[in-house]
């Protein structure tokens, strides 16, 4: 399978509108070496497929799909690539792009015009689905557009398929992270408000564990990400106290769902005890966090763990 990043950054991108934090105001200013990147996003599609799933829907996802071409083959009039949409959670950064599919529609000679909508396949966990119908009703929105044809991710590892992309083979595991803040049940966390999937490709055998937020490294989630070819994991934080060292904000990393890089117990150490064959990757990057900036001391301890961080248009074949 090939999996193209869209976008690596965490809500907000890099560099988020309304900030300049030392990160943003060094890549607007050209005085950092680092690079720009939107908000956290994959495709996968299987080894001689044209096409694949997107994983989570970006604010960003007009522009990747013009950044990335082979989401848009031109085989009709309108086209896409993608198959089917999964959603890893319902945080605004993973779901609002959703509302740029709403053109969806499929031929229908017998109509005015000859379309009719097209329902987007989507998948997603009953607690996602319950907050993309109340505290932020994509689905109802949807509905007066092209629909969402949804169907249920189950929490107990069923493997489930995307029609389209039977080379793919899709097994979630619920996490301990956080909803979104306009979910209604944000401080009485229920299982499947956060994802970790494992993708296997059937032909090629190879896997990857993906989870963009994670919070806590189980026993369970350990064994899922040591049995992958490559893990592409939470980023979003170096330190704990980020956000409050560098002023934007109050919150620490664990409370709102990420676990920091850095420190005991951080994702380094988790990282560190995988099989030495595993390819590791950050992905979801806060623009805060010190590993943008390709010259700093954090930057280069991740490079002496054997760990990547991911960019926009960065392409991985397992
Ligand atoms: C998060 O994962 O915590 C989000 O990126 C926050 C947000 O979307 O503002
Ligand atoms: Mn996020
Ligand atoms: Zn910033």
């Amino acid at each position: 399978m090939r999996i193209t990043v869209l976008g690596s950054a965490a809500g907000g991108g890099f560099p988020q509108w309304n900030c300049n934090c030392r990160n943003c105001a060094g890549l607007r200013a050209g005085t950092l070496r680092t690079k720009a990147r939107t908000q956290s996003s994959i495709f996968i599609r299987p080894d001689g497929g044209a096409d694949g799933v997107l994983f989570n829907a970006s604010p960003d996802i007009l522009a990747q799909i013009r950044a990335n071409p082979e989401l848009q083959p031109g085989r009709a009039l309108r086209d896409s690539a993608i198959a089917g949409v999964v959603l890893m959670d319902g945080q605004i950064d993973h779901v609002t792009g959703l509302f740029m599919l709403r053109e969806r529609s499929r031929p229908a000679p017998e109509r005015p015009g000859g379309r009719a909508p097209d329902p987007l396949p989507l998948w997603c966990t009953d607690a996602v689905a319950e907050d993309l119908t109340t505290g932020h009703p994509v689905f109802r929105v949807l509905g007066h557009y092209c629909g969402v044809d949804r169907h249920a991710i189950a929490l107990d590892g069923t493997p489930f398929e995307v029609p389209g992309v039977p080379d793919l083979l899709f097994r979630a595991m619920p996490l301990d992270s956080k909803a979104a803040p306009y979910s209604p049940h944000r401080e009485r966390g229920e299982p499947g408000d956060n994802l970790g999937i494992t993708v296997t490709d059937r032909r090629s055998g190879g896997r990857l564990f993906y989870a963009p937020g994670l919070a806590a490294v189980t026993p369970a989630v350990f064994d899922a990400m040591s049995n992958a070819d490559a893990v592409m994991v939470d980023g979003t934080f170096w330190t704990d106290d980020e956000m409050i060292t560098t002023g934007a904000g109050p919150q620490r990393a664990r409370a709102i769902g990420h676990l920091p890089q850095s420190g005991e117990g951080g994702m380094l150490e988790v990282m560190a005890r995988l099989p030495a064959a595993t390819r590791k990757l950050l992905i979801h990057i806060n623009n805060t966090n010190p590993i943008l900036d390709e010259d700093s001391a954090p930057r280069a301890e991740v490079a002496r763990a054997g760990v990547e961080v991911c960019e926009d248009g960065m392409h991985i074949e397992l």
